[in-house]
Formats: structure tokens, C-alpha cells, sequence
């Protein structure tokens, strides 16, 4: 379906389901068939095997929040410059709620959305690597919208309702985020990384404060979150130097 959508590219091609295992996965699909226009996006009201971020699986109520993927053809270096995807990512998913009004918005090491110290959205990416490059990036957005109450083992989590008391028609969030992630998207086409780099770090969640980290391992230590690396690596200052580790090679306080 073609859209009117306030936006260059992403979003204009809109392919709905009712329900599907998972958004990414359908992406992943339709680009074995063809190759779909840059922006193309795929939304489910529904998804009955949605994935997270390292093998985990993503809780989403039916018909509550936004489950959708976008097909990218990013032309950046990889791996040198895979870390900016993320950030522009989690940057134009912080626009979008800050549009909307919400406050108290951070960025978790590598792009967990949070208000309030609560989760509010992830971000899967998958990128599909040629001898070029990067062929194809599928960005997967969860965003918990209009859901009230959460299944009890997961904690640390919230909604848009939850923190305004107000619902939302999905199909304007989903132009929302079209135009942010599109806005951002620009940005890192105009090679912007500085700044880019510089506001990723600006909303980076607990960055300068000294807390308890975790190992692995299970071996507790402090430490201060220094920022994050062009490699996508977490640089944590301990009593023993800067530390550098990669995604879940470290547990934050109240990991969730
Ligand atoms: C995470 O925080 O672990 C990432 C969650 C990503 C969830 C979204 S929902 C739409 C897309 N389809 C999926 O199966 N996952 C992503």
C-alpha cells in the first residue's frame, strides 16, 4: 500500500498484517523475493514469535503497540560505522516521543528506549553483509503504546499510556516515527556523525554516574559509563582503568 506519509521515503511503501510470527522476519522474507524499495515498511497488529535483542523474545499485546520493521540500504563502512545505525535508531525513536511530550527519555547501551528509567522500546537490527558492504539493514521497532498492564516477569517496563493516560491512534505513531527515523537517516547520509555521536551520548542512560556493574562472570564491580565507542563497545571507568565490553558481556543495575 502506498501511503500519504509526511515523509521522503520511509513509510510512503506500507505493508500491514493482521498478525505475523515477526516483523523482521517477514522483512527477511520479502527481500529473498525482490528487492523492496529503501524505506518499505512492514507493521503487524499482531506478532506470535517476536525477537529480541540476543535470541530473546519480544512481548507486545495485540492491537496495543507498534510492532513494525524498516528495509534500509544504508551505504556506511562495515563493521567501522555499523554502531551509527543503532544510533540513529534510538535518536529518532527518543524525537519521536519527545514530540509527543514525554519526558525523562534515555538511550540504554545499545538501544534499549527508556522513560523514566522504565522500558519503553527496542530496537532489533539486522544486517544482511556482502564483499560491499552492508546489502540490506532491517530495523526492527517495538514501542509499547497503548498497553496498560505488563506480564509480571517483566519488569521495568511502561507504555505511552502508561506514563500520559492518554491512547493513541497507532497508525499517527507509526507516521511519527517514520518522519524522525527519517530525519536522523538524513543525517547520517549527510555524514553528520559528530553530532550524531554527541546526542547519542547526550540522552546515553546512566553515562557519568558511578553505579554497580556486573560481569558475565557474576563478578560485581563499580564503575562510571565513560561513553560508547565507534565499534559499538561500552567504555566503563573502574578503579582498575577504562573497561571495554560488548553487548551483554556486562549486566547494568536492575537489568531487565
Ligand atoms: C529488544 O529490545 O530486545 C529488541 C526488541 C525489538 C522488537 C521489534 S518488534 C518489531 C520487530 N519484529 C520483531 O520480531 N522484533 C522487532
Amino acid at each position: 500500500m502506498n501511503t500519504l506519509f509526511n515523509t521522503l521515503f520511509i513509510g510512503k511503501v506500507l505493508l500491514s498484517f493482521d498478525k505475523l510470527d515477526s516483523t523482521n522476519s517477514e522483512a527477511e522474507r520479502l527481500l529473498a523475493q525482490k528487492k523492496w524499495a529503501e524505506g518499505t515498511v512492514v507493521v503487524a497488529k499482531e506478532q506470535f514469535a517476536g525477537r529480541g535483542q540476543m535470541g530473546n523474545s519480544w512481548h507486545s499485546q495485540a492491537n496495543k503497540n507498534i510492532t513494525m520493521s524498516i528495509i534500509l540500504y544504508p551505504k556506511i563502512d562495515f563493521p567501522q560505522q555499523q554502531f551509527l545505525l543503532h544510533q540513529i535508531i534510538s535518536l529518532g525513536v527518543k524525537d519521536c516521543l519527545e514530540n509527543l511530550g514525554l519526558k525523562n527519555i534515555n538511550i540504554k547501551w545499545p538501544n534499549d528506549i527508556l522513560i523514566h528509567e522504565k522500558k519503553i522500546g527496542g530496537i532489533l537490527i539486522q544486517n544482511a553483509i556482502s564483499s560491499k558492504g552492508i546489502s540490506h539493514s532491517i530495523i526492527g521497532i517495538g514501542l509499547n503504546v497503548n498497553q496498560i498492564e505488563f506480564p509480571q516477569e517483566l519488569k521495568n517496563v511502561t507504555s505511552i499510556f502508561k506514563e500520559q493516560k492518554k491512547q493513541y491512534e497507532l497508525n499517527s505513531i507509526i507516521e511519527k516515527l517514520c518522519f524522525f527515523i527519517e530525519k536522523r537517516y538524513l543525517e547520517l547520509r549527510a555524514k553528520k556523525y559528530k553530532q550524531l555521536n554527541d546526542e547519542y551520548h547526550q540522552y546515553l542512560f546512566l553515562k557519568n554516574i558511578k553505579v554497580l556493574f556486573t560481569t558475565k562472570n557474576n563478578v560485581p564491580f563499580l564503575g562510571k559509563i565513560e561513553g560508547v565507542n565507534q565499534q559499538g563497545q561500552i567504555i566503563i571507568e573502574t578503579s582498575e582503568g577504562l573497561k571495554y565490553f560488548n553487548f551483554k558481556e556486562i549486566q547494568f543495575p536492575n537489568e531487565f
